[in-house]
């Protein structure tokens, strides 16, 4: 059975992270992914990358319009495996943590949170205000994974695509997708 995964990219810096994101689950062709994209993160989107929502088509099963609120991902009889939304900006995570669903990144992660589904907030802000830390203690509580995408140099980077590799396979070993080139740390296979 095809299994599916929600995309949601909003304006926090880091498109280039949401395109790796989309080509390394293109290796999983079983995985359905459902792209929405925010007003501002079709704006970071352009300005960090030159890309549009439109050049994304082919990386998505479907790309869904932000304002359509029945779009199937607006609803929990729509079964997925859960959702990541890379980068997440503190708006969206605000938006997220309280409820406030206005648009239809926000009600694919409301309906993600009330179906008890796994969220990932790749959450992406510095430095941090006390708002931001509170709403990121909330979404804990409920069991949202918080994971800001912070440098990493065990793995030994030789360039940025390096370190987007690292963050992405451990965004992708959350819904338990072993990315290419992903480097774990040596004797960790069994314990994920
Ligand atoms: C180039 C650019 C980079 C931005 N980077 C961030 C960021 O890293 N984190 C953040 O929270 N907001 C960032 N913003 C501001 C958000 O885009 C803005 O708060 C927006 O309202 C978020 O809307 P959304 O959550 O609906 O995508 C950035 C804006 C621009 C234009």
């Amino acid at each position: 059975m095809n299994k599916r995964l929600v995309v949601g990219l909003s304006g926090a810096s880091g498109a280039p992270l949401s395109l790796a994101l989309l080509e390394g689950l293109r290796f999983f062709p079983e995985w359905e992914v459902h792209l929405v994209i925010s007003r501002a993160g079709e704006r970071v989107l352009r300005e960090e990358t030159g890309k549009t929502p439109e050049d994304l088509r082919p990386l998505a099963h479907t790309v869904h319009d932000l304002d359509n609120i029945g779009a199937s991902i607006a609803s929990g009889t729509f079964a997925t495996q859960g959702m990541v939304v890379l980068p997440c900006s503190m708006k969206t995570l605000a938006g997220i943590c309280h409820g406030y669903a206005d648009n239809l990144l926000l009600r694919a992660a409301d309906v993600t949170l009330k179906e008890r589904r796994k969220l990932v907030l790749v959450a992406r802000e510095t430095p941090l205000s006390l708002i931001h830390l509170r709403n990121m203690a909330s979404l804990a509580e409920m069991g949202v994974v918080i994971m800001p995408p912070v440098l990493t140099y065990y793995n030994q980077p030789q360039s940025i695509e390096d370190m987007a590799g690292h963050l992405i396979g451990k965004v992708m070993l959350e819904f338990g997708l072993e990315f290419k080139g992903f480097r774990r740390w040596p004797g960790s296979k069994d314990l994920g």
